[in-house]
């Protein structure tokens, strides 16, 4: 039989051992909330498939504004309300400004971890290439291989020209990218600067956003009338718009902000931490990778009506004049704003209010008459395109051709 005093003493033990697990337990470093994760892997499964951003949104739902997951022990944290980017992304922007460095892990880990922050999906295609050139069928590597070369040099091409110019003179005319190079910090990581003006700077953004404008004019044909409505108005058919005329167009205006709004070409913002952070209540190691979801912002019922529907009057006055709402998260918050946003502003409004002038846009028909169905769907990628879709573009006059022509000369 045990004495009351081993009794005694054993309880003592046991209520100070609770003590310090009930210590630890509420001094522990608390996450924002999130999904429950795997052992070593941490959440990596959720995200084999789909867009990562819609996964983010399912996940507010549940969760709330800021989010925290775990890939191989990589923190990442989600962003999902205009409130918590600004305060992060912005009022702290010192801590908040760092680009994610993907960890040299393995490669299914540094997959998943491109495919969480940029949902950039790494293809298989080293795998493809095992298969040796001379099988039957197999000549389209080569073909794929110079695809990829020509595409990269499309991309690098008007860089390098400018860095020669820059390194030979130091000194070059004015253009976007040479402003951007002559601004690289010297301290910084320049091929990683590099990069990012390669990358984010490219036609890709552009075109893609001139895309979506051309995918809304097929689906929403009453946005076009109306927008031909007042370019006919301010300016007739015999010229076509110039910037001095963009004042003069609040509902092409309007549209232009619409397509930036509606289909974000980045959907995900993704910046990393420098210092630890503790955010309403909440730890934030150093290194986190912080991903504002500019998508989820930008669709937020609570900020925009009906944000599915492309419906430029959202910038619009009861009057017909243009509204101060501009979706500038499409272009970054913070310290690391894409400095191109003027630039690119204007070159999609020009395309726009160009094609808007000249050209009818509607679906194509099939052998039957009827309407091709136009599916919307997007390349899920770090910069995100409209997927290829058919619709019908035909001049809307006879003076279009000639007004077309004299742009090419
Ligand atoms: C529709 C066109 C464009 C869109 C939607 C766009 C959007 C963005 C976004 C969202 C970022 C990241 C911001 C952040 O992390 O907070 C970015 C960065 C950047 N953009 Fe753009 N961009 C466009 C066009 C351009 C153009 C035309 C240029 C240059 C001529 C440019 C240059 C850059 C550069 C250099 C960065 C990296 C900035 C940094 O990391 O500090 N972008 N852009």
């Amino acid at each position: 039989m045990l004495s009351s005093l081993t009794i005694q003493l054993f309880l003592i033990c046991l209520f100070a051992a609770f003590c310090k697990i009930f210590i630890s337990w509420t001094q522990r470093k608390r996450y924002p909330p999130g999904p429950t994760p795997i052992p070593f892997i941490g959440n990596a499964l959720d995200l084999r498939t789909g867009a990562s951003w819609l996964k983010y949104i399912e996940w507010q739902k549940k969760y709330g504004d800021i989010v925290h997951f775990t890939v191989f022990g990589v923190h990442i944290v989600v962003l999902n309300s205009m409130e918590v980017a600004h305060d992060l992304f912005e009022k702290r922007s010192q801590i908040y400004s760092s680009r994610p460095q993907v960890p040299t892990v393995n490669r299914l880990a540094g997959t998943i971890i491109l495919k969480a922050t940029y949902d950039y999906d790494v293809e298989p295609k080293n795998d493809l290439f095992y298969l040796p050139e001379w099988l039957p069928g197999m000549g389209f590597q080569a073909k794929y291989r110079r695809c990829v070369t020509l595409t990269r040099e499309i991309k690098i091409a008007p860089i390098s020209l400018v860095k020669t110019r820059l390194q030979a003179t130091g000194k070059i005319s004015h253009s976007v990218a040479s402003d951007l190079l002559g601004n690289m910090n010297p301290d910084g990581n320049v091929d990683e600067e590099e990069d990012a003006i390669k990358g984010v700077s490219g036609a890709d953004t552009t075109v893609s956003a001139v895309t979506t404008g051309i995918l809304a004019m097929t689906l929403y044909p009453e946005t076009l009338k109306r927008a031909q409505r007042e370019i006919d108005a301010v300016i007739g058919r015999e010229r076509l718009p110039d910037f001095n005329d963009r004042d003069a167009l609040p509902y092409v205006e309007a549209f232009t902000r619409e397509i930036l709004r509606w289909r974000p070409i980045l959907a995900l913002l993704p910046h990393a931490t420098s210092e630890d952070d503790v955010y309403e209540g909440y730890y934030i190691p150093k290194g986190t990778m912080v991903l504002a979801n500019a998508w989820a912002i930008l669709h937020d019922e609570k900020i925009y009506d009906a944000p599915e529907d492309f419906m430029p009057e959202r910038y619009l006055n009861s009057d017909g004049s243009i509204n101060d709402d501009y979706p500038s998260l499409a272009f970054g918050l913070g310290r690391r704003i894409c400095p191109g946003r003027s630039f690119a502003d204007a070159e999609i409004w020009i395309a726009i209010v160009s094609i808007m002038a000249v050209f009818d846009v509607t679906k194509a028909k099939d052998d039957n008459g009827s309407d091709i169905h136009v599916t919307a769907d997007y390349s899920i990628g770090s910069i995100s395109h409209p997927l290829p879709f058919k619709c019908h573009i035909q001049p809307r006059s006879e003076v279009a051709p000639r007004l077309i022509q004299d742009t090419g000369n």
